[in-house]
């Protein structure tokens, strides 16, 4: 499967393959064919958690977005009568999955005014996880990528348009939001905002932006160390979790708190400070669990190996010095986020002393990555 680790923001892309489709001659003709991308996931340092109508986030956010976590899509597409299309299947990871397949079609039906020739085409996806889903690893973040780029290519063949790459990503970010709004931000490479942030004139709620020009060097080579404390499904879901802000007390203190910390992390990215790096990015990831706990209906996902890992961090920053943080997405599993500066140490602090609270000893050596990936239908 490909991987991306190249210099951050240089788009990899394969060469021609087999089974990739010629622009057709007459645009609207219908034409049979595939798409097939592969996108990661990505960690957010400052979270969104609460949304409006139509996936619009109460605060803005920034993420990592990941090399070796990702899915891959494959969407083939064959003409239906005007008014017929449909998904006509759907495989995740070689299998039918009922639940998945319900979601996708309500997420096709609502992107078919984006996407009018969805009218006329039969759809079959077929998708593979490189990592457990539903495991508080951000994987509707990596497949709604996926899914939504696979739409994007499929509408530059049948149209015969001419790639325009800022409209066409912008675009596959802003139809990613609708699936999952973490998953506008799998779209880029790198460090990525999305939401309408002050300063920064190309932010919008709508769909999401790279901000890798304004990264101090020292945050290029960033790892994720993903420790897998829990790969069972979580017991609450994103979508609940978020829908249980509209009434928690907290929500206004957080989105005006999230608003500041955007500000804070957009100016320590710049300075290239990593001992704020880290305070700020931890501070989210207790945050964010914090707003679980005092929502009406109070859920916990940490597991007690998540708090014996986070002790354990706490303790190695201070007896080495090491700036490296942890953070959490919604479920129990901790990120540990560091440069590469100080790989050889963590390292070795994971395996002598974090594994242990893995399930089967098990973790996810992810990095930074370069973004979505094309592998056939350009
Ligand atoms: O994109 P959703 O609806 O799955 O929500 C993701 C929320 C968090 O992963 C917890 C935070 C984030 O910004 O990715």
């Amino acid at each position: 499967m490909a991987e991306s680790n190249g210099p951050m923001g240089n788009r990899q892309e394969t060469g021609p393959a087999e089974n990739s489709e010629r622009i057709p001659e007459e645009p609207g003709k219908q034409y049979s064919g595939s798409v097939q991308w592969l996108s990661p996931s990505n960690i957010a340092l400052v979270k969104y958690w609460g949304k409006r109508e139509n996936q619009i986030p109460e605060n803005p956010s920034i993420s990592i977005t990941l090399s070796r976590s990702h899915t891959l899509t494959l969407l083939r597409y064959s003409p239906a009568r005007k008014g017929r299309g449909r998904l006509a299947g759907f495989l995740f990871n070689g299998q039918e999955q009922p639940a998945f397949s319900g979601r996708i079609e309500s997420y096709l039906g609502l992107v078919r005014t984006l996407f009018p020739f969805l009218d006329e085409y039969e759809i079959f996806i077929e998708s593979t996880n490189s990592f457990p889903h539903s495991s508080g690893i951000a994987s509707s973040a990596s497949s709604m990528s996926a899914l939504s780029l696979c739409l994007l290519s499929m509408e530059r063949i049948l149209s015969g348009a001419s790639p325009d790459d800022e409209a066409f990503y912008r675009k596959a970010s802003y139809a990613a939001r609708i699936g999952s709004g973490s998953a506008s931000r799998s779209v880029y490479p790198g460090y990525v905002l999305w939401g309408s942030t002050p300063g920064i004139a190309s932010s919008s709620d709508e769909f999401a932006v790279p901000v890798n020009e304004m990264v101090h060097e020292v945050f290029s080579s960033m790892h994720d160390s993903i420790l897998i404390v829990d790969e069972g499904p979580k017991a609450v879901s994103s979508s609940t979790g978020h829908s249980m802000m509209t009434d928690n007390p907290w929500s206004p203190a957080r989105y005006s708190q999230a608003c500041e910390n955007i500000e804070s992390i957009l100016r320590i990215l710049n300075a290239g400070d990593l001992d704020e790096f880290v305070k700020l990015v931890e501070w989210e990831a207790l945050t964010l669990h914090s707003l679980m706990l005092n929502s009406r209906n109070g859920y916990i996902l940490l597991k007690p190996g998540t708090i014996q890992i986070i002790d354990k961090v706490r303790l190695f920053r201070r007896e080495t010095s090491i700036p490296v943080a942890f953070t959490l997405d919604a479920g129990p599993n901790v990120h540990l986020i560091y440069s590469s500066l100080f790989r050889e140490k963590v390292e070795k602090f994971i395996r002598e002393e974090l594994l242990v609270h893995c399930t089967r000893g098990k973790w996810i050596d992810d990095l930074i990555g370069e973004g979505p990936v094309q592998i056939t239908g350009k």
